[in-house]
């Protein structure tokens, strides 16, 4: 469910406005919560967000950070979603390498879902929901982390696993589960660039969306997990 929807005017108001978002949403769960699992979308709108995160004051040895989906690429090409997050966030934080869960693809593409699934069933075990809070981004097509609207869903209980896409830069990916991804307390959710008017437009109720928008992934998740929303350029 879509808790708040805020639309900015322009990249230094969406900066300013999601980052302290996140910086009272990180220490409220910090409140009742040992360690804060903040589940990372790729893709280019967070970039400068995380950038801007490793600036604030937050206590990132109670963080445990994972990242929601990859590109079957090795982690030092300019696609890696983990690439970014590291250059952008975690080359500028002090956090305990094993409070950050990614898809290392430099194990091969069969053994980084295998190994990030074990990873986040231990983190399952531990305590539910998976996650505590998402900075997810969405694709023009409503696709979220690397669950297009063609993917098939897995079978149930898995939390990761293998995608394919023809429509975007990479085509063999890796990713959290929606069963994974709606394991979360709440959620913010990045609509950056005209390209997603339609997008914001289904998530928004309005009209102009997108045809059979009420099977796309943004939709299955924003019906499960509560959701605030920024929108700039749209
Ligand atoms: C990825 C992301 C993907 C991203 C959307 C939006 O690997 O590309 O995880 O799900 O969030 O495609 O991307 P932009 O922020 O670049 O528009």
């Amino acid at each position: 469910m879509i808790e708040q929807i805020f639309s900015v005017k322009d990249e230094h108001e969406f900066l300013e406005k999601t980052s302290i978002h996140l910086l009272n949403k990180i220490h409220e769960i910090l409140e009742t919560q040992e360690f804060c699992r903040l589940g990372l979308s790729g893709g280019s709108t967070p970039k400068k967000l995380y950038r801007r995160l490793a600036e604030l004051h937050i206590p990132w040895e109670k963080m445990v950070l994972i990242v929601l989906d990859e590109r079957n690429v090795s982690l030092s090409d300019p696609h890696s979603n983990y690439g970014m997050i590291r250059d952008e966030l975690l080359s500028m934080i002090k956090i305990p390498d094993e409070q950050v869960v990614f898809f290392d693809t430099e194990l091969g593409y069969d053994s980084a879902v295998l190994s990030t699934e074990q990873k986040l069933i231990h983190l399952k075990k531990e305590r539910l929901p998976l996650f505590d809070h998402l900075i997810l981004g969405v694709g023009a097509d409503g696709h979220i982390a690397g669950i297009f609207p063609e993917t098939p869903s897995p079978q149930k209980g898995f939390l990761t696993m293998k995608t394919h896409t023809d429509m975007f830069d990479v085509g063999e990916r890796m990713t959290a589960t929606m069963e994974a991804l709606t394991s979360c307390a709440s959620a913010t959710l990045l609509v950056n660039g005209h390209e997603k008017t339609r997008v914001l437009n289904a998530i928004t109720g309005s009209t102009g969306a997108i045809e059979g928008q009420n099977n796309l992934p943004i939709m299955e998740f924003i019906a499960k997990v509560p959701t605030t929303v920024y929108a700039v350029n749209v």
